[in-house]
């Protein structure tokens, strides 16, 4: 078991990662937390693996909890599926001090976060995710949002969960291309500011992608423990935190362009990723071997890093209409070494378009 305190002050938490944690939740949960009315919120894939398991450890601990599951897709983290989780909580007369437990991927954390932060003005939550890409990045640092018709996570605010808990073991029901999708996040922390991490993933990829726990809980400890230093630092993104961002700028515009539907998010990133290389190589911010090292990555995860459908003037306009665009300026993440990033505003349009075409 390895835990990681997130340093917030008075909205500090722990992250507790281990293999077959589920049964052992009402514990854990109860030592954070003292057994109140409860809701676990999921969704129809998660519930029949993972849902009863969950209620029963928190019903042994005294917890009065009832399970919530919804049909929960990207396109429904919306505000009336939100509005659908309320009436829920009224059903189940919960108030200021009811405890939600979200369970399930990034859509359901972010939904039930979202829920929680505006329920009676903010009631407890603690999150149990169960994607690689929830475990590493949508569970901790408190984003929580729904999305609008006019752009993806455009509703939300910053509200930190009561504590987050990994189960690796999870990891064991998810599709294959969604524990790629995950591994492009995963591989965003080492470049951002962990070469021997980076080095870690290169080496020991047949044991992740085999799921070895150890190599499991290695890669998503050292995750969490990069993404809640960083988010300690700059808890509203002000900042520092805008490195999470590495390979997000391009890849949210591809994924916008294509309506969400022919890309996943990771291998969207991936591809933003490789193009801010190129930006980096062409800027003489980074040698070669960054752009390389990152595509042999990716080519053995077997992702495809070519677009070849988009118009590179279209990519460009969308990158201005990113809510991440400050004063007209695009605001990239760019690398200078594997393990390094510096944030810069001052990328021309025609360098940009020759890493899009080159
Ligand atoms: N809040 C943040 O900081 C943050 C960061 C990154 C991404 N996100 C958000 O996360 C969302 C993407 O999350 P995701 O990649 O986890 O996708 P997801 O939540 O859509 O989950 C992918 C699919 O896997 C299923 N699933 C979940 N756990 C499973 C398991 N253990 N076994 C089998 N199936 C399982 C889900 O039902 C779903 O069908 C996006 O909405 C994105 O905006 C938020
Ligand atoms: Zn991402």
């Amino acid at each position: 078991m390895k835990e990681i305190f997130v340093d917030l002050g008075t909205d500090s938490y722990n992250i507790t990662i281990d293999n077959g944690i589920l049964n052992q939740v009402g514990t854990l949960i109860s030592k954070v937390i003292t057994p109140r009315k409860a809701i676990v919120v999921t969704d129809n894939i998660v519930a029949p693996l993972y849902g009863k398991i969950v209620l029963d450890s928190l019903s042994e601990c005294r917890f009065d909890v009832k399970l919530v599951s919804l049909a929960l897709g990207e396109e429904q983290k919306t505000l009336s599926k939100a509005e659908e989780l309320y009436e829920h909580l009224f059903d189940h007369e919960m108030d200021r001090k009811s405890l939600i437990v979200a369970l399930g991927g990034g859509v359901l954390g972010d939904l039930a976060g979202f829920v929680a932060a505006t329920f009676m003005r903010g009631i407890p939550f603690v999150q149990i995710p169960t994607t690689l890409l929830a475990h590493v990045d949508s569970s901790i640092g408190g984003k929580v949002a729904v999305n609008h018709p006019r752009g993806k996570n455009m509703i939300g605010c910053f509200y930190q969960p009561k504590a987050v808990f990994i189960d690796t073991d999870t990891l064991r029901t998810l599709p294959k291309a969604e524990i790629t999708a995950g591994m492009v996040e995963v591989m965003k922390y080492g470049m951002i500011k962990d070469a021997d991490f980076f080095e870690y993933i290169d080496k020991h990829l047949p044991e992740i992608l085999a799921l070895d726990p150890d190599a499991l809980e290695e890669i998503i400890y050292n995750s969490c423990k990069t993404k809640a230093s960083v988010v300690e630092l700059d808890e509203t993104e002000q900042g520092v935190r805008a490195i999470l961002n590495y390979g997000h700028t391009i890849g949210h515009a591809l994924e916008a362009l294509t309506s969400y539907k022919k890309y996943r998010h990771g291998d969207a990133v991936a591809m933003g990723m490789i193009y801010v290389s190129k930006i980096a190589r062409a800027m003489n911010l980074a040698d070669d071997t960054v752009l390389k090292r990152q595509e042999s990555l990716f080519l053995k995860l077997g992702l495809s890093l070519k677009d070849t459908e988009l118009n590179p003037h279209d990519i460009v306009s969308k990158l201005y209409q990113d809510k991440k665009t400050i004063a007209g300026k695009l605001r990239f993440v760019l690398p200078t070494r594997i393990g390094n990033v510096i944030i810069d505003d001052s990328v021309s349009d025609k360098t940009i378009l020759n890493a899009l075409t080159e």
